[in-house]
């Protein structure tokens, strides 16, 4: 007996990548990065499988971060990004399921289709697209249907996205290739100029997670961070201070905030007055960063409220979605342009 296709949505990050399928919640959440073959320049794996095959195979399979540079721009990657994606999750040919895409909005009509075409070619019998901020808004709980607007700031690992959203539709937005990934590229370059020493991403990630922040706080901690000194090539242990690291980071943390008030300013005087009353949802890995909400409330004078799961509201919006295809159908139509 043919098995039953189970729907599913997908959220491909440039830092992580989500599936949830329909009826059973999220069955995948990895790093978005994927093993390829430089001779052949297939993709051989992705995700924690990825990582895992670094260092026992062949000097001819190198681990890359494909969505680095904001998703989607190189379609033969993900494309078989998602054909492996799906292989993963189930799909062959006895399981073909519609599939629910998270595109960020900045997205062109070009691109669009490439995604929809590539879904479908590695296996999906439909492909729908919705918006991340979209997405993100249904995951938080916010009425889009409503004539109400509601803001959703997205901090994401190579982008951030702004978007004022009413009546299910985005009102107006702002996207940013600018995000986690940026801030631990600014704590390396901080600690090799300051200090001649280089320490590697996922060292400056650390970082950042445990005494960066977007503004002062109390009892600021220092980390000790063990990296190789590049004069000599020797390994040395640095100290950093919170307010080092701050400043070294503050120039994207700006970036981010300037979005933000211009996104805002760039709504109809009505939908802005809604934020400033229910306030803006914050969401996305990088919207965990200490103050960074602190940031935006004093920047924008509105109300921030980071949502319950900021690393998983995206999938677990569109997961929503595919739950009741029916109900929030005309959402896909608009999105399906
Ligand atoms: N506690 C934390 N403090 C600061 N940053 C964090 C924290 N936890 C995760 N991050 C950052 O969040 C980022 C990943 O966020 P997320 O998974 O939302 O990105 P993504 O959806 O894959 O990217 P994008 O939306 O740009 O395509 C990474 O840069 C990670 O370092
Ligand atoms: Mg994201």
């Amino acid at each position: 007996m043919a098995q039953m296709s189970r729907d599913l949505a997908i959220d491909l990050g440039t830092a992580n990548t989500l599936v949830y399928a329909k009826g059973r919640g999220i069955v995948l959440n990895e790093p978005t990065v994927i093993a390829v073959d430089s001779r052949t320049k297939g993709v051989l794996s992705i995700g924690e499988e990825a990582w895992q095959m670094i260092g026992r195979t062949p000097g001819s399979i190198v681990a890359v971060r494909p969505m680095r540079q904001g998703a989607i721009t190189d379609f033969e990657i993900t494309e078989q990004m998602i054909h492996v994606l799906l292989r993963r999750v189930g799909v062959g040919r006895l399981n073909r399921p519609k599939v629910l895409i998270c595109v960020p909005s900045a997205i062109t009509a070009v691109e669009r289709r490439a995604v929809k075409e590539a879904t479908r070619r590695a296996g999906a019998s439909a492909c729908y697209l919705i918006e991340q901020p979209m997405a993100a808004a249904i995951g938080a709980g916010l009425a889009i249907h409503e004539p109400v607007g509601s803001m959703v700031v997205d901090v994401g690992g190579g982008t951030s996205e702004m978007a004022v959203i009413s009546l299910g539709g985005v009102v107006a937005m702002r996207a940013i290739r600018c995000g986690g990934f940026d801030l631990d590229a600014a704590i390396q370059g901080y600690v090799r100029s300051t200090f001649g020493v280089a320490i590697g991403e996922r060292t400056a990630e650390a970082v950042k997670m445990a005494i960066g922040s977007a503004a002062p706080f109390e009892d600021e901690p220092d980390a000790e961070v063990r990296g190789r000194e590049v004069s000599t090539g020797m390994p040395r242990t640095v100290v950093l201070t919170a307010a080092e690291v701050r400043a070294a980071i503050e120039e994207h943390i700006s970036q981010i905030v300037v979005a933000t008030t211009t996104c805002l300013g760039d709504a109809p005087p009505e939908l802005a007055q809604d934020i400033m009353y229910e306030g803006i949802h914050l969401t996305g890995g990088g919207a965990l960063l200490t103050g960074l909400s602190q940031r935006l409330a004093d920047a924008t004078d509105v109300p921030v409220h980071m949502v319950d799961m900021p690393l998983e509201c995206v999938v677990l919006g569109a997961g929503r979605c595919i739950e009741s295809f029916s109900k929030l159908g005309a959402l896909f139509a608009s999105a399906e342009r």
